[in-house]
């Protein structure tokens, strides 16, 4: 019987409001971190999901955390894993599309027209794979497995390669989100495995399902 395995996942949006109604986002719907989710739980690993704003049901079996800004998304993340690390290791798998920049101020009450400036001021977000990534290394250095999504527009294995080796990932799971049937909101999508010496492994266009079951079982492996 395969060993169950501790695997925190992250998935869907995140919104950095300026003001209570008004924010930035994209179209991340959360469907593939879901599939993912689902997956594990299904094969009898032990799911923590850490959900940005989407209006999915939570997968049977899957622990849920919902959060809203990057910077929940990542203290969620650290908290999950530490608790997964001292139980012997995990896997992370980061499908969410973190936005990079937050409005620098966040305004209590609504934000009148007329007071509001043509220019917004933003700061940098944290990068939580990245950071997930270091504590693991410190954790846990043999037993975690960390995975990342690259979401690409053109041919996504460069970029996604470059990714891998600066967050120091187990491998990328690259996809174009231009392509018809890929990314984001779509059931299917089409992806290539990258892995941090430069070699990969691509698939079809398939379910998300399927891509979620092919995430879970090369991590059961590796
Ligand atoms: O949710 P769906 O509608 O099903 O859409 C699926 C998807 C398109 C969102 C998914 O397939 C996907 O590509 N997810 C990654 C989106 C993304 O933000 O990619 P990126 O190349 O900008 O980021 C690279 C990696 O770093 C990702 O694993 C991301 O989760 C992580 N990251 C990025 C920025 C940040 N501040 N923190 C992070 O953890």
């Amino acid at each position: 019987m395969k060993k169950s395995i501790r695997i925190v996942v992250t998935a869907g949006p995140t919104r950095e409001h300026l003001d209570p109604v008004r924010f930035l986002s994209n179209p991340s719907t959360g469907k593939m971190g879901f599939a993912i989710a689902a997956e594990a739980a299904r094969r009898g690993h032990d799911v923590t999901l850490v959900a940005g704003p989407v209006s999915l049901e939570t997968p049977r079996g899957v622990k849920r955390v919902d959060v809203v800004s990057a910077r929940e998304m990542l203290a969620a993340a650290v908290e999950a894993v530490e608790a997964s690390a001292a139980s012997g290791g995990c896997a992370f798998i980061a499908t969410a599309a973190v936005a990079d920049w937050r409005p620098a101020r966040c305004a209590a009450r609504k934000l009148k027209k007329g007071s509001m400036s043509a220019t917004l001021q933003l700061r940098r977000n944290p990068d939580v794979l990245k950071t997930v990534s270091r504590l693991a290394r410190r954790l846990a250095p043999a037993s975690f497995k960390l995975v990342g999504f690259a979401a690409e527009t053109g041919d996504p294995v460069a970029e996604a390669s470059r990714k891998c080796r600066e967050k120091r990932l187990s491998f990328i799971v690259a996809n174009d989100v231009t392509e018809k049937g890929c990314g984001f909101g779509t059931d299917t999508n089409r992806v290539v495995f990258v892995y941090p010496d430069g070699s990969e492994r691509r698939f079809p266009l398939m379910s998300k399902r399927r891509v979620a079951a092919n995430i879970i079982k090369e991590i059961e492996q590796c």
